[in-house]
This record gives C-alpha cells, structure tokens and sequence, in this order.
C-alpha cells in the first residue's frame, strides 16, 4: 500500500511562498541500503513540493560506487507502493558541502565521518563556491528520539529493512514538519 502522506504544505504561508527551496542528501556507508531507501521515501512524500529542490543519496565509502540498491531495499520500497526509485551509488565529495542544504546522516558512524570530511573542506574551500555549508545533521533527530540511528541492515536478515522503512517515513515526516514547515531552516536541529 502507498504511503499515506499526511503532511501537508501551508499554502500561503511565508514559508512556502518566500523561503528558497531546500536540497538534502541522505548519506549511509554503502549508498545501496539505507540511504537510497530514506531518499525513496523522502521522494514520495514530498514528490512536487516546491519547497524543496535537489534530492540525493550517497555513501561514506566507495565500495558498491555505480551499483543499483540493494535489493532488499528495492523489494521494501516495492511492497510499500514505491515502484519507480532508481539510483546508482556515489561516494560523498567535497561539493556536496556546498551543493546540499542539508547532509543527513543515518548513524552516528556515518555523522562523525561527514563532521570529519566537513571540516576538511571548511579548511581547504576545496569543491565549495562560497556558499553556506550544508548542515550536517543525523537524520533520526527529526523522528521523536534524538540520538536515534538507523541500524545497518546490510549483514542481517530481511526485517531490518522494514524496520528501517518504518524509520525512514517517521524521520521524513519530521523532517517536513520540522524544516520544511518551519521555512527552511530549524536551528534546533542545525547543530554543524
Ligand atoms: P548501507 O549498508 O550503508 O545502508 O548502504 C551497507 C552496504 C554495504 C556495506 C556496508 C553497509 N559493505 O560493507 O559493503
């Protein structure tokens, strides 16, 4: 069954009419199982939201670069109504840093390693354009629980995926209450 999208843009509030619209990339190790998974769902939630612009995933690591997701992931999405996702993982770059409004992270792994790399473009403004950098923010703080990760699935069994999911539509949603109806920017959640 679809996903039932109870989030609603406030048309004609000032947020949606004057904040400029928001990219965010999901980042987990692999690229194949959460992160193109949180992306999927992200996807179908806001699908048309004009407050928000680019949508991507990547990894921290570079080993399945140009693979499909995995496919426990695409088989999640499918039996929750998401049949037309497609992706090809890429490893995290420095311009992401600049590109993305928001860097959100699925472990606390994955959070420290994107700080990490963060910081090192800050130094070097190597792949930035001056803009702002994108926040770097762990993606389970919009879900209720601060602190709360997304388990890597990658080495179990096929619940954690739907556990995962569950995760991924929860956060999202809190995600588009907490920033996107709040005009783009919660600086509670803006930590980085
Ligand atoms: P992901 O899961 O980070 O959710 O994409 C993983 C996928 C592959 C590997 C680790 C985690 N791996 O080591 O190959």
């Amino acid at each position: 069954m679809p996903i039932q999208n109870n989030v609603q843009a406030a048309s004609g509030t000032a947020a949606t009419t004057s904040a400029p619209p928001i990219s965010v990339l999901f980042v987990c190790l692999g690229n194949i199982c959460r992160s193109p998974m949180a992306e999927a769902v992200f996807k179908e939630l806001t699908s048309s939201d004009p407050r928000l612009s680019t949508v991507d995933s990547a990894g921290t690591g570079a080993y399945h670069e140009g693979d499909g997701p995995d496919p426990r992931t695409m088989s999640t999405l499918e039996d929750n109504g998401i049949v037309d996702y497609d992706h090809a993982a890429r490893k995290v770059q420095a311009s992401d840093f600049s590109i993305f409004d928001y860097i959100l992270a699925m472990d606390k792994d994955n959070l420290n390693d994107l700080q990490r790399i963060k910081s090192q473009v800050t130094k070097t403004g190597n792949g930035t354009t001056g803009k702002e950098m994108g926040k770097v923010v762990l993606f389970g703080d919009f879900g209720g629980k601060k602190g709360e990760q997304v388990g890597d699935p990658y080495y179990g069994a096929r619940n954690g995926f739907e556990i995962a999911y569950e995760q991924m539509v929860r956060f999202s949603k809190g995600f588009i209450a907490q920033v996107l109806d709040q005009g783009g920017n919660n600086p509670s959640q803006a930590k980085d």
